[in-house]
């Protein structure tokens, strides 16, 4: 163990400047790339700063320079050594350390490497499966180490946004008591409490509306939440968010709180000014103009709702589905009147898959429509149709027919669809961000014929809609509202109702019997009763905001140990079996 005794560094690997010229100095890293080239060996060697190069030369120091000869890629080393000037014309622009080298005259390995399973650089082409099994190697890679970073900046900008609007940062239990919020929990057997179960919080929902009714009135965590869902790009089973919540306030209050917060994160991360007030749509426009409760607005591109123009069709379909309460909506695909039958059976194809029952399309002319369904159409109407579309001719347009939000959002991705072929999408756009508001209250559920919170079911109804509640609890809107940027929900939240009356009617409405929300949520209907101020709050996705500032598509690249996307770890293979004595302890038979 003796050779392992070594110095500790004098400098990163990213520090010496032509200013430290003759200085005897330590380095400690690995070898990130060596050249030999016949007698002389160049060393990059590399640290979580940067690089610098070393040289072993044997006139300079035999001894180092016949180690240097056994080292690899990824060898752990610490180098001793003279700085210079490098040689006329070998400087390295690309690289702060690039107008020095360091002459080695010691050098001790400190741990030899495994030839790595891909080159720790970067715009590797490996499979993500490799990279997640050797996840702690992938980390070496300067691209996820940015990420690494970024992301640290962001939790620090955050925290220091927060603390400066006199926020406390409180952290919530991680075992919790199972409350159904709208995932699926992930439980814990409890060993002392036969046949009990903890959950693992979906968010700290009702942990933050207790701390109101303690007077915590502005609070904040950088938490985990875990959910037992479907996984996708920007989904994973623990994920972080940015919760918060605050008592006396509405929503004015949480838009003002938001974009002071984007604001920071933009100047801090994105080096950009935030364009404010960011925009808002209600649920209902952003359904009928981009199909999408989270539309992207780096492009216009929007949808129109005809019935109107089709209210007294004599085209059957049309009929139908403006008596039976549907929608017909249409987009205009500019210059696209050109594209094949071919190119129309695959668009066709597509909103099918989706779910519609076909695509209706009509070419514009110079003077009308031509298409399979322009028979059935009066001149008047073809004519209004044009003039509602601002269609030209050389245009396409598209027609869905249905119900109303499911129509709606067949039509929402055949536009981002269209959006991709006519390349509308620029990289380099304005982000874009947008708050969408007024959401409806509750989703009916047709297999389960009920209501359920669209939200979650401590989400305020507007004032004006209370009523409503018995009577057309579909018409209610709620005190709701999401983030959108570029198309991806970063943010959702609420006012809260704070009184046990109307928390009793929501459960009501929701077909939640006196006695379950007892048993589920008796101990928050309990503490409203003591003195609950009128609240309210949001929370963040945080890997989706890492992802997006990232520049990245999918958030496992922002995260250091992601899950795949069938909720497995490669590194450490979890979930994995237990023995049959923890299974005893924890009274658990496996079928
Ligand atoms: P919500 O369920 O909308 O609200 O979650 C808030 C934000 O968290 C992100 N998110 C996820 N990110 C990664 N993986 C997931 N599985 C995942 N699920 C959600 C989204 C989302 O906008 N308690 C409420 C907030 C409130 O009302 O204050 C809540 O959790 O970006």
């Amino acid at each position: 163990m003796k050779s392992m005794q070594f110095n500790t560094r004098t400098h990163t690997c990213a520090e010496l400047q032509a200013g430290n010229i003759d200085e005897h100095v330590v380095l400690n890293g690995w070898i990130d790339n060596r050249r030999d080239l016949g007698g002389v060996i160049f060393i990059d060697l590399r640290d979580r700063y940067g690089i610098t190069q070393v040289v072993f030369e044997p006139s300079f120091n035999q001894a180092a320079h016949e180690i240097g000869g056994n080292l690899r890629n990824e060898f752990v080393v610490s180098i001793e050594g003279n700085v210079r000037r490098r040689p006329e014309g070998t400087d390295n622009d690309s690289i702060p350390t690039g107008k020095v080298d360091v002459m080695v005259d010691k050098v001790i390995i400190l741990n030899k490497a495994l030839t790595p399973p891909f080159q720790i650089k970067d715009g590797i082409d490996v499979h993500e499966e490799i990279r997640l099994k050797y996840r702690y190697l992938d980390l070496r890679r300067n691209e996820m180490q940015n990420n690494i970073i970024l992301r640290h900046k962001m939790y620090q900008s955050v925290r220091n946004f927060f603390n400066e609007n006199s926020f406390l940062e409180i952290e919530t239990p991680v075992l919790m008591k199972s409350t159904p919020e709208g995932a699926r929990d992930f439980l814990v057997p409890s060993r002392i409490h036969k046949g009990k179960f903890y959950a693992l919080p979906q968010s700290p929902q009702t942990y933050k509306q207790l701390l109101m009714v303690s007077g915590f009135d502005r609070y904040f965590q950088i938490v985990k939440c875990f959910r037992d869902e479907d996984l996708r790009a920007d989904r994973q089973p623990e994920f972080t968010q940015i919760d918060v919540e605050m008592s006396f306030i509405d929503q004015e209050n949480i838009f003002s709180l938001v974009e002071g917060l984007m604001g920071k994160l933009f100047t801090d991360i994105l080096d950009r000014k935030l364009e404010s007030p960011i925009p808002r749509l209600t649920f209902d426009e952003a359904m009928e103009k981009y199909g999408s409760d989270k539309p992207d607005l780096r492009f216009e591109f929007q949808m129109s709702t005809l019935n109107e123009i089709f209210g007294n069709s004599e085209f059957r379909l049309f009929q139908e589905t403006v008596q039976s309460n549907g929608i017909i909506t249409g987009l205009v695909a500019q210059g696209c009147g050109d594209y094949t039958r071919n190119q129309l059976d695959v668009l066709t194809e597509f909103a099918k898959k989706l779910g519609a029952g076909g695509l209706i399309w009509m070419r514009v002319t110079e003077s009308s429509l031509d298409a399979p369904i322009a028979k059935f159409l009066s001149e008047e109407e073809k004519q209004n149709l044009i003039f509602k579309l601002s269609a030209k001719s050389g245009d396409l347009l598209f027609i869905l027919t249905g119900p109303k939000m499911k129509t709606l959002s067949i039509m929402g991705q055949l536009r981002l669809e269209m959006a991709r072929r006519l390349s509308l999408i620029k990289d380099d756009a304005n982000p874009s961000l947008l708050w969408v508001t007024d959401f409806p209250l509750f989703e009916w559920d047709e297999e389960t014929r009920r209501y359920y919170a669209m939200h979650h079911p401590f989400t305020s109804p507007r004032f004006e809609d209370i009523d409503l509640l018995d009577t057309e609890p579909g018409k209610v809107k709620a005190r709701a509202y999401d983030l959108v940027l570029n198309g991806n929900e970063i943010a959702g939240g609420s006012i809260r109702i704070h009184d046990s009356g109307l928390q009793s009617k929501m459960f009501n409405t929701l077909g939640i019997s006196e006695e379950e929300a007892e048993t589920k949520f008796g101990f928050l209907m309990n503490a409203f009763k003591y003195g609950a101020p009128p609240h309210g709050g949001i929370a963040f996705g945080f890997d989706r905001l890492a992802m997006l500032f990232a520049g990245e598509d999918s958030i496992r690249e922002v995260i250091a140990f992601p899950k795949t996307s069938s909720g497995t770890s490669l590194m450490d293979d979890s979930p994995s079996n237990v023995s049959d004595d923890q299974l005893k302890e924890l009274h658990i038979r496996l079928k």
